[in-house]
């Protein structure tokens, strides 16, 4: 989500906190692109005088105030673990976050998903995670997601072999939909789950995480690997699929016990309209 979801304390200066975690800011990403691993190296050469780099180079894209990019770099000091968000106030705290563990293997990055292929060369990076990204329910802005067809298109080329994609998210409506724009984008899915908690332990929690499983959230999730490029006509049939995130609410919206981050509003209007025997969609049969 944007700044509007982040509360700030008092006398917030966002200026003055870039300027004192700037540190732990790469402003100039694209000039270490095709080289990320050796050149955030800190030990330039290993004890036997060969050239050290990361054994692998992460990116977590949304990284919102770093929690999952700092736990990731602690657990793996041999990977290079790369926060990239696109909203400043983000990028200060999750600068701050980094720097405060003073972690020589993880960096934040102040672009957005669009600025990836000025970053990264091809085959660069051992794996992408997609953590609550923000779900932008709305047709109309189903080309902002992070896990849109064309998104998923353009992380192909970055991925080295074998490398994953993960998707995790509060929001059954955008899992759902995301597993058909995976498959689209020429993806494999090495698992889907809708309680990634318990099938899949292990990923470090972020603060969206904590704050919606509070709420009662379940964590749903994909995973998926590089499948041959898809055809023409499966991609299209991605942007042709069912862009609205409100068609992927269930039937019975009374059931729902947890309504997912950003569709609030949508569901309670949906539930007034139904309270009152009306279609959901104005003008489409009830
Ligand atoms: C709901 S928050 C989740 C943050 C974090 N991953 C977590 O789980 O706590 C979504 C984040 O994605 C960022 N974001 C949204 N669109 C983006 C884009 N196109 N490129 C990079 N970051 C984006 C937002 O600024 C926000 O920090």
């Amino acid at each position: 989500m944007g700044i509007t979801h982040i509360r700030l304390p008092k006398n917030f200066d966002l200026d003055e906190r870039l300027e004192r975690y700037a540190g732990a800011i790469e402003r100039d990403a694209g000039a270490y692109k095709g080289r990320w691993a050796e050149a955030c190296c800190p030990l330039a050469v290993d004890g036997g005088g060969a050239l050290r780099r990361y054994g692998s180079v992460h990116l977590d894209l949304g990284c919102g105030k770093g929690a999952f990019v700092v736990a990731c770099a602690e657990r793996d000091p041999e990977g290079l673990y790369i926060g990239m968000d696109a909203e400043p106030v983000c990028i200060a705290y999750a600068a701050q976050t980094v720097a405060e563990r003073d972690l020589p293997n993880a960096v934040i990055v102040p672009l957005g998903a669009d600025a990836l292929a000025r970053v990264f060369a091809e085959g660069e990076l051992a794996g992408i995670t997609l953590n609550f990204p923000t779900p932008h329910p709305k047709r109309h802005h189903a080309r902002k997601r992070l896990v849109h067809v064309d998104r998923l298109l353009a992380y192909r080329p970055l991925l080295a072999p074998g490398a994953t994609v993960t998707l995790r998210t509060d929001s059954q409506p955008l899992w759902e939909y995301a597993k058909g724009q995976f498959d689209a984008a020429g993806y494999r899915a090495l698992w889907t789950s809708a309680d990634v908690g318990r099938e899949h332990p292990g990923f470090p929690e972020t603060e969206y995480e904590r704050r919606l499983t509070a709420r009662g959230a379940a964590v749903y999730g994909i995973c998926a690997a590089l499948a041959p490029a898809p055809s023409p006509d499966r991609v299209q049939a991605g942007r042709d699929a069912e862009q609205s995130l409100m068609a992927y609410l269930p039937d019975d919206l009374f059931s729902l016990d947890y309504v997912p981050l950003g569709m609030e509003a949508a569901v309670e209007n949906f539930r007034n309209r139904e309270r009152k025997g009306k279609a959901r969609i104005p003008g489409a049969a009830g």
